[in-house]
């Protein structure tokens, strides 16, 4: 891999499908680089992975641009802030060496604070779904946006204010009065340990509370490096994936808008970030899963066990309808292929390249319905393994024939520019191809 990555102006990274393709190790590769990289959507829900000289990370709220000591690191107005949970993981990073204070980290002031009775109502809402049930985090992430779009709650902002305890006395009543219907009995939050908590968080964020939009804005005006990173993936998207078994944000190229103020026709590159195959956490139809040992095999060579929850992701071929869904309405022109290494013992792999539902073929996923994904019937395309090992090629030309041309097949059919390919979880073990 070339020592530096070269690129310009303002790049978003995605992911078109359903989370966890490797966005934490692309933003933090290309973080190297930037001059502010700001996490645009989503909360603690995200689990991203970063394995460089530092260690090995599992970042959930801080960017993943934080391993570069001169990159800023921002948490835009859109994301969700557990302060607890965000100060745990800033003292363990600390902890891990890295710098983190106010002159590298900021915290809009605008973003909702996520509460513990937020974490209560997800995990009660899903209770009584039953059957039906989202399989959320349990992060909380539902009941706080439904709260910011009800123009309600606390914002990180708040913290500051002069009369914070009075607007938490008035949230906390509304809180147990929500939570007690819920539950059919009175509910009582234990006011005191709570805002203990806060204020401790207090002390570690106060500082790093801020407008963020201004500063946002100027570095995306005067030319500076910009790397949004988004969490989640576009088939989780609130409106346009597969409601209701999405997440309650944007993580397409609308979201990363809503979130810094920039145009989508201003944003020089949105990359997507996609594996050789495709997995999906939590409930909702995956049409090319595997239930057989196949999908076993694939889960246990690439480690797929969710980085927040621990769950086991779900495994099938690379679904090319529903890539090409996503890109296509995620806004994204540049792709990431992650994952290559984790094919390298199979004697074939496959790719659905298309969907069999009701007796007619769709190239593309028209958009994602439940109904209709749940219906479709993956058509594969078988293709030779490569039986080497990838992990340590760092050029496209060294990798092995069959590798080059799976990679080279995934590109035709998505028919947008596989920019990289990884080869491993670290930072160095990546192919830069035409980036
Ligand atoms: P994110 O949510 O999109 O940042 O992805 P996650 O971190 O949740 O999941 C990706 C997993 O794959 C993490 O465990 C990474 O360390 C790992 N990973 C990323 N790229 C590669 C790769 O090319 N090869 C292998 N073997 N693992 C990778
Ligand atoms: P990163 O950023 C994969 C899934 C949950 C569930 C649905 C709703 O690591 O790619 P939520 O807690 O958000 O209300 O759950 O969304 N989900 C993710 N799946 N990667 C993620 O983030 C996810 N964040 C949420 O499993 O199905
Ligand atoms: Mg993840």
């Amino acid at each position: 891999m070339r020592e530096r990555l070269d690129w310009k102006g303002t790049n978003f990274v995605t992911d078109p499908l359903w989370g966890d393709n490797g966005k934490g190790k692309i933003v933090d590769l290309m973080a190297q680089e930037a001059d502010i990289v700001v996490r645009v959507n989503g909360g603690p829900n995200a689990g991203h992975t970063v394995r460089n000289k530092q260690g090995e990370f599992a970042l959930h709220l801080v960017p993943s641009g934080i391993f570069n000591p001169s990159a800023l690191c921002v948490l835009a107005d859109t994301v969700v802030v557990n302060p607890t949970a965000l100060v745990d993981e800033i003292n363990s990073l600390k902890k891990a060496g890295v710098t983190i204070d106010a002159g590298n980290l900021l915290i809009s002031k605008r973003a909702h604070l996520i509460m513990p009775w937020h974490i209560e109502r997800d995990k009660l809402k899903e209770i009584a779904r039953g059957g039906n049930k989202i399989g959320t985090t349990g992060k909380g992430i539902g009941p706080v946006y439904s709260d910011r779009a009800n123009r309600e709650g606390l914002l990180v902002g708040n913290l500051l204010s002069p009369d914070f305890e009075q607007k938490f006395d008035r949230e906390l009543l509304w809180q147990e009065k929500l939570t007690s219907l819920m539950v059919g009995n009175k509910i009582v939050y234990d006011k005191e340990s709570i805002l203990d908590d806060l204020n401790k968080a207090k002390d570690t964020i106060g500082p790093m509370i801020t407008n963020v939009l201004p500063t946002i804005r100027h570095y995306h005006d005067s030319g500076m490096k910009v790397l949004g990173e988004a969490g989640q993936g576009f088939l989780l998207d609130l409106d346009r994936g597969g409601y209701p078994y999405v997440t309650s944000s944007h993580p397409g190229v609308q979201g990363f808008s809503l979130a810094t103020g920039i145009a989508p026709k201003d944003v020089e590159r949105v990359i997507g970030v996609t594996k050789v195959y495709t997995t999906r956490v939590g409930e909702g139809p995956l049409p090319t899963e595997l239930l057989d040992e196949v999908g076993q095999e694939i889960r246990d060579k690439g480690k797929e066990y969710g980085a927040t929850t621990g769950r086991p992701r779900r495994c099938g071929w690379l679904d090319i309808p529903a890539l090409r869904y996503g890109t296509q309405s995620g806004g994204i022109d540049a792709l990431v292929l992650t994952k290559l290494d984790v094919f390298d013992s199979f004697d074939k792999v496959a790719i659905c390249v298309g969907y069999n539902v009701g007796g007619r073929e769709y190239k593309l996923l028209p958009d994602a319905d439940n109904e209709f994904m749940m219906s479709a019937k993956p058509i594969l395309k078988i293709l030779p393994g490569w039986n080497q090992d990838t992990s340590s090629c760092r050029s496209f030309g060294k990798l092995p024939e069959n590798a080059k041309k799976f990679v080279k097949e995934v590109e035709r059919l998505v028919n947008i520019p596989i920019q990289m390919v990884s080869v491993g979880p670290s930072r160095e073990e990546t192919i830069v191809r035409n980036f």
